[in-house]
């Protein structure tokens, strides 16, 4: 089957909601989404949204945090556009229904504190700030008429001109993508003016991760097999503080509880922080993540302790209600007793090349989000700066593919519809599962917080040899949901390995003991894979 709208929107976190209500007054959105339409990794997001919103702040304050934290790899003119963005794109958000925290009986936002922030910059809804964001974005969607909402629908590859004709072309341009329907197990054809790609990150590379299932770096993947290109893939972040519990699923703890004076512990009770830097607990989150990382290897114990016990119970159950219930669940009580965390995957600060409004290398396909990486966060993403960039550059994507509306857009030729060949049924689930398991495992004990040349290779030659697998036999079997998302978290996994290996020096979030410098002379530069070549089929 065919559909043919104006915008084909993939992913329904803040970026892709954002750029869907921003268009649809103009034309026909398809909205698509692997699961129900709140399943994303904002609906997950507890800390909130940095913006400079106080007197005492600056936007060059929030610029140079932005740029340290990030190991001077930032792009200086795209954190200023965003910095400078930011209070504009919040007040959108509250235009549309947002409730951010307020002071008690002020008439003023509260403001919460990050880890490498120098003010009070953060937006948030208590603990649950995603959540918050993400109800009034689905309410405000839902309402549209222009939106046609597509739930358990995932995307299998980009409609490229090129692929259409048949021949490589500079520049290509994006003419929509190919959708399994998941219920009914058929693969649609969208025909799209504009592709926007908002599928957010990829921490299901990794065996732990705070990310929700779906972030299995779909629009990367994608992406990059239809030529776009990809940079600073070996940047995935690991948040230092996720539940250490067999139960908990790597539930995340917010860095707004160390903003708010909680201490990083080991199990005798020394505060381990001030030892690595004079930030202490509120360094930025490569250097609390690597030292927790430090300390349990150390000590041989299987997680740190986060103490915010000082502050008080009704403080703690008041700024953290959420994460305080969820604690509560799992037999630990936050207020009484410090929490046992441990680091796990968190953001790709790496992913789509994407310009100043949200533009790949192919035309008409945007991306935005998690998935992009357009130059803010360079080797180490600021914490809450990542709601900011997705809204800032929806907005921008939105403008642009307005603007180019209404002109006249030379025609698109026309697509056909998906072609499965012989492919038949897979009777064999049991290699999907299996190779997933050996991709994430074999990602967390090699591609993880401390790296070297050795494990790197090793992780490679791993990959291949799946990737060699799944090549043989995806055109074989029909397609289901996981058999894609395995082909995607390949893809990712090797693009991370290939990109890690080819810098010599430490930076960032990518640390290896055989450079553990910062080389400024060589590497002061983003890592950038050219998108797959063409390929006839
Ligand atoms: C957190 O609440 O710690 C996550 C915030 C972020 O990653 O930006």
């Amino acid at each position: 089957m065919k559909i043919t709208t104006d915008f084909l929107v993939i992913g329904t976190g803040i970026a892709g909601l954002t750029y869907a209500l921003k268009v649809a007054d103009q034309g026909t959105v398809s909205l698509v989404t692997k699961r129900d339409i709140d399943i994303s990794a904002t609906q997950l997001a507890q800390g909130g949204i940095a913006t400079v919103f106080s007197a005492e702040d600056s936007f060059a304050e929030h610029a140079e945090d932005t740029m340290v934290a990030g190991a001077f790899l930032p792009n200086r003119e795209i954190v200023d556009l965003v910095v400078e963005s930011g209070p504009q794109a919040v007040r959108d958000l509250i235009d549309w229904g947002v409730a951010f925290s307020r002071k008690k009986d002020e008439d003023q936002y509260d403001l919460t504190r990050e880890g490498g922030h120098s003010h009070r910059r953060i937006l948030h809804a208590k603990d649950a700030t995603g959540r918050e964001i993400e109800r009034a974005l689905v309410e405000e969607a839902l309402k549209h008429p222009n939106i046609t909402l597509y739930q358990h629908h995932i995307a299998v590859d980009l409609i490229t001109e090129a692929k259409v004709r048949q021949q490589p072309m500079t520049p290509n341009r994006c003419l929509g993508a190919y959708i399994l329907d998941k219920k009914n197990n058929e693969v649609l054809a969208f025909g799209a003016k504009f592709t926007v790609l908002a599928t957010g990150g990829a921490g299901k590379v990794y065996l732990y991760t705070c990310n929700p299932d779906i972030a299995t770096g779909d629009g990367v993947a994608i992406g990059w097999r239809a030529g776009a290109d990809v940079a600073n893939m070996e940047f995935m972040q690991f948040h230092p503080t996720t539940l250490y519990h067999p139960h908990a699923k790597s539930f995340l703890i917010s860095e707004a509880v160390r903003g708010e004076g909680a201490i990083l512990k080991r199990a005798d009770g020394y505060a381990f922080m001030a030892d690595y830097h004079p930030l202490k607990d509120l360094a930025p989150r490569d250097i609390v993540a690597r030292a927790i990382d430090s300390e349990m290897k150390k000590s041989g114990d299987d997680s740190v302790f986060l103490d915010i016990t000082h502050k008080g119970a009704d403080f703690i159950k008041d700024h953290f209600p959420m994460i305080y219930e969820t604690c509560l669940g799992f037999g630990i009580d936050m207020t009484r007793e410090p929490i046992p965390v441990v680091p796990a995957t968190h953001y790709l600060c790496g992913g789509l090349k994407a310009d100043r409004d949200g533009e790949t290398n192919i035309q008409n396909l945007f991306a935005i989000g998690e998935v992009a990486c357009t130059g803010l966060h360079g080797a180490n993403r600021l914490a809450s700066n990542s709601l900011l960039e997705g809204v800032v550059f929806a907005k921008r994507a939105a403008e642009l593919s307005l603007s180019r509306l209404n002109k006249d857009l030379p025609p698109n030729p026309p697509i056909k519809p998906w072609d499965c060949g012989n492919a038949t049924d897979s009777d064999e689930e049991v290699i999907v599962a299996h190779n997933w398991d050996e991709i994430r495992r074999c990602m967390w004990n090699y591609v993880g917080i401390v790296r070297s040349d050795k494990r790197l290779q090793r992780a490679m030659n791993r990959i291949e040899m799946i990737q060699k697998e799944i090549d043989e036999y995806y055109w074989d079997f029909l397609l289901t949901s996981d058999l894609i998302e395995l082909r995607n978290i390949t893809t990712v996994a090797r693009l991370i390995v290939e990109s890690a290996l080819s810098r010599h020096e430490s930076r960032g979030l990518h640390y290896t003991i055989d450079y553990p410098n910062t080389d400024d002379e060589n590497f002061l530069h983003d890592t950038i894979i050219p998108g797959a070549p063409f390929q006839a089929s």
